[in-house]
């Protein structure tokens, strides 16, 4: 039998790297595999492992819907197997980690750790970039990763442990809200795009094809809002804004407007 499984669902990256650090920190201790969810499917067989990591971005106030989705179309394992879940997130986790755990305690999937880790805001560092704290991930990340990890391998823990509510959470309703009914549309910038397809390639919902003329056509159903796009276009030709280019991204923060293009 495996030992452990490190699964994730990374719109454009944050909760990769939190994976990848606990991945660099158990491989020396013990078997470990990592994938993210875009590489399996749902007849992947889980109760290989003898403990689960799960890991997510937060959405909107909700675990990010592929894994919400991965969690409600997989079969209830016939046997309960311990897991740490985690969720990365630009502001504050609030409730976040409760539905998460209630998702994998309907698969026996039973979370006996759970931890958030504040990372740069996807979403934050777009709408207003003139905040820098959107673009840093807390202090000692990796440290804080390294322990919770350490803990969760070492511990013999069986029993459900339920994150606590937070009374706060309340006050993410209208982000919830917002989530909920509207999608937001993202613009192309026909001049600057150089036909890259790099958008096209990285969007995990496959939403994003090249129409007859080589620029990305968006798929809006298909679209959940990861922004994975806009952060991969090296020459920021994606925006949220119909009239202006973003000035920084995740990927490129260094990188200035090609306007010569
Ligand atoms: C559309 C969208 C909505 C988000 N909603 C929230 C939120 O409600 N609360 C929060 O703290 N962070 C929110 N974030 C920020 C992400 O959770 C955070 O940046 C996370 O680390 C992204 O991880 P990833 O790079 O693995 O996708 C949101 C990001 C996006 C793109």
């Amino acid at each position: 039998m495996k030992q452990i499984l490190i699964l994730y669902f990374s719109g454009v990256g944050n909760t990769k790297y939190v994976a990848e650090c606990m991945y660099s920190s158990i491989k020396k201790q013990c078997t470990v595999d990592i994938k993210s969810i875009e590489e399996i499917d749902i007849s992947f067989d889980l109760s290989q492992y003898n403990k689960i990591v799960l890991g997510t971005s937060t959405i909107h106030s909700e675990p990010a819907k592929p894994m919400k989705d991965f969690l409600k179309a997989i079969n209830r394992l016939e046997k309960p197997v311990p897991a740490f879940i985690y969720a990365t997130y630009g502001l504050y986790p609030e409730n976040v980690l409760r539905v998460f755990a209630d998702l994998c305690i309907a698969k026996n999937i039973v979370p006996v750790c759970y931890s958030g880790y504040r990372c740069s805001a996807t979403d934050g560092i777009l709408l207003v970039p003139a905040i820098n704290f959107f673009a840093k991930n807390e202090k000692n990340i990796n440290k804080k990763v390294e322990r919770d990890i350490n803990e969760f391998i070492k511990e013999d823990k069986a029993d459900f442990n339920k994150p606590e509510y937070k009374w706060y959470g309340l006050l993410n309703y209208p982000n919830k809200w917002i989530g909920q009914h509207f999608h937001f549309k993202i613009y192309l910038h026909k001049k600057y795009c150089a036909g890259c397809n790099k958008c096209v390639v990285h969007c995990p919902m496959g939403a994003i094809k090249r129409d007859h003329l080589g620029y990305p056509a968006i798929d809006r159903q298909k679209c959940i809002n990861c922004y994975r796009c806009i952060h991969n276009c090296p020459y920021m030709a994606l925006s949220l804004f119909r009239k202006k280019r973003h000035k920084k991204t995740i990927k490129y923060k260094k990188q200035r407007f090609l306007d010569e293009r």
